[in-house]
C-alpha cells in the first residue's frame, strides 16, 4: 500500500516509516517540522535502503494537504502529528486545540474528498484520565484531564461518530502508553527540544551530560518504591503495532481501539537503575515534590490487541535503556551537531 503518514519525521513516526518500508509499503511523509528534523527521514531512508517521500506542510493549511493527496494515491494514512507536551497545553490550549483538531478536521476531509478512508490515529493512555482502576481496558469510559489529552479524546470522537456515520471508514484509535528507546543501529531516536519533558530523554540527558541530575518527582507514592508506575513501551514495538493495526483495518470497516502497552508497570527508580545498567555507572539523582496532574500507577490491559491483531511487546526494559544510551550517546544532540 502507498501510506501516508502525518508526523513522519518525529519520534514515533520515523521508526514507523521505517516499519512500513521494511514491510514493504510505499510511504509518504507530510510533516511542519515543528517538533522535527527531515534528518530523521534521510537516516530511516539509509537503514531501509529506500526513502519515502516527503513534503514540509502544516496541517492546518488544507490546500497545501489537498495537492498531497492530487499528488499521490494514497491508500490509508497513519496520524501522527499534533504538539503532545502536556504541561504546555495547559499554558496554551487554544493552540494545542487549534493545531490538533483543526489539523485532524482538515486531514479527515481531504481524505474524504479522496476517497481515503482508512486511518490509524495515535491517541494515549492519558484519556483514560484518573478515576479508571488499573490496568486500562479499552472498554472503559474515558475522561482526559488536562488540554493536550482532550485532544486525544475529541479527536477519538470525532472519529468514532465518522465511523457511525459512513460504514465505508476504516479507523483504528491506538492508545500508547509511554514510548520510549530508539532504533538498536542508534541512527534514529528521541530528539526533544528545550528540557525534556519525559523521564527517559531526560535520564539520557544527564547520561551524556547535559543535564546535572534527574529530579524525581515524589518519593511517598502508595508503590513498592514510592515513585510513580509507568508501562513502558520500546518504540520498535509500537512502530510494529501500527503495520499490525492498519493490516487488520485495511481489510475491516469500522471503528477500533487498541491499547499499545506491555501490560506490566515500572517505577521511577527502576527505570533509572536499569539506564544505569545500560550505562555501566550510576547517575545522578534527587528525590523531589510531586509533579502536578501525576498519577501514581498505570499500566494496559493489553490483551486486546493480542488477541486481534497477533501483537505484543517484545523488549525488556533493559533493551529500551540499551538502545535509547546507544542513540544518545551516538547522538549528544539528536539530529543537530551541538
Ligand atoms: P513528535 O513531536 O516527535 O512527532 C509529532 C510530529 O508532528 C512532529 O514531527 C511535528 O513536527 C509534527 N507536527 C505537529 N503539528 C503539526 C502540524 N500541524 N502539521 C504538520 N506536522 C505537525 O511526537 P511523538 O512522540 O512521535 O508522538 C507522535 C504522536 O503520538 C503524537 O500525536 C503524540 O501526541 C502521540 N503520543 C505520543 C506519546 C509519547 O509519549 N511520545 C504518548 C502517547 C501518544
Ligand atoms: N518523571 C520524573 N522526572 C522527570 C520526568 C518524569 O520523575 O524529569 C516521572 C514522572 O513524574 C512520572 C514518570 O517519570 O512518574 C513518567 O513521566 P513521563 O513524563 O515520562 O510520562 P507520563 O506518564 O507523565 O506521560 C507520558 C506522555 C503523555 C502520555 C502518557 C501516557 O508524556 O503524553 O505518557 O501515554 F499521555
Amino acid at each position: 500500500m502507498r501510506i501516508l503518514v502525518t508526523g513522519g519525521t518525529g519520534y514515533i513516526g520515523s521508526h514507523t516509516v521505517l516499519s512500513l518500508l521494511e514491510s514493504g509499503h510505499e510511504v509518504v511523509v507530510v510533516d511542519n517540522l515543528v517538533n522535527s528534523s527531515e534528518e530523521s527521514l534521510r537516516r530511516v531512508g539509509e537503514l531501509a535502503g529506500r526513502t519515502a517521500a516527503f513534503h514540509e506542510l502544516d496541517l492546518v493549511d488544507e490546500s497545501a494537504l489537498e495537492s498531497v493527496f492530487d499528488q499521490h494515491s494514497i491508500d490509508a494514512v497513519i496520524h501522527f502529528a499534533g504538539l503532545k507536551a502536556v504541561g504546555e497545553s495547559v499554558q496554551e490550549p487554544l493552540s494545542y486545540y487549534y493545531n490538533n483538531i483543526v489539523g485532524t478536521l482538515n486531514l479527515l476531509r481531504a481524505m474524504d474528498k479522496h476517497g481515503v478512508r482508512s486511518i490509524v490515529f495515535s491517541s494515549s493512555a492519558t484519556v483514560y484520565g484518573e478515576h479508571n482502576p488499573i490496568p486500562y481496558v479499552e472498554k472503559m469510559e474515558i475522561g482526559a484531564n488536562n488540554p493536550y489529552g482532550r485532544t486525544k479524546e475529541q479527536i477519538e470522537d470525532i472519529l468514532t461518530d465518522l465511523g457511525a456515520a459512513d460504514e465505508r471508514w476504516h479507523i483504528a484509535l491506538l492508545r500508547y502508553f509511554n514510548p520510549v528507546g530508539a532504533h538498536p543501529s542508534g541512527k534514529i531516536g528521541e530528539d526533544p527540544q528545550g528540557i525534556p519533558n519525559n523521564l527517559v530523554p531526560f535520564i539520557a540527558q544527564v547520561a551524556v551530560g547535559r543535564r546535572e541530575k534527574l529530579m524525581v518527582f515524589g518519593g511517598d507514592y502508595d508503590t513498592p518504591d514510592g515513585t510513580c508506575l509507568r508501562d513502558y513501551i520500546h518504540v520498535v514495538d509500537l512502530a510494529q503495532g501500527h503495520v499490525a493495526a492498519l493490516d487488520y483495518v485495511s481489510a475491516r470497516p469500522g471503528v477500533h481501539r487498541w491499547n499499545l502497552g506491555s501490560g506490566k508497570g515500572t517505577s521511577v527508580l527502576e527505570m533509572l537503575h536499569a539506564f544505569e545498567q545500560a550505562v555501566g555507572r550510576p547517575l545522578p539523582y534527587e528525590i523531589t515534590g510531586r509533579r502536578s496532574g501525576d498519577l501514581p500507577a498505570f499500566w494496559a490491559d493489553a490483551s486486546s490487541a493480542l488477541a486481534d491483531l497477533s501483537w505484543s511487546t517484545t523488549k525488556s526494559v533493559e533493551q529500551m535503556c540499551e538502545d535509547h544510551w546507544r542513540w544518545q550517546k551516538n547522538n549528544p544532540f539528536g539530529y543537530r551537531q551541538s
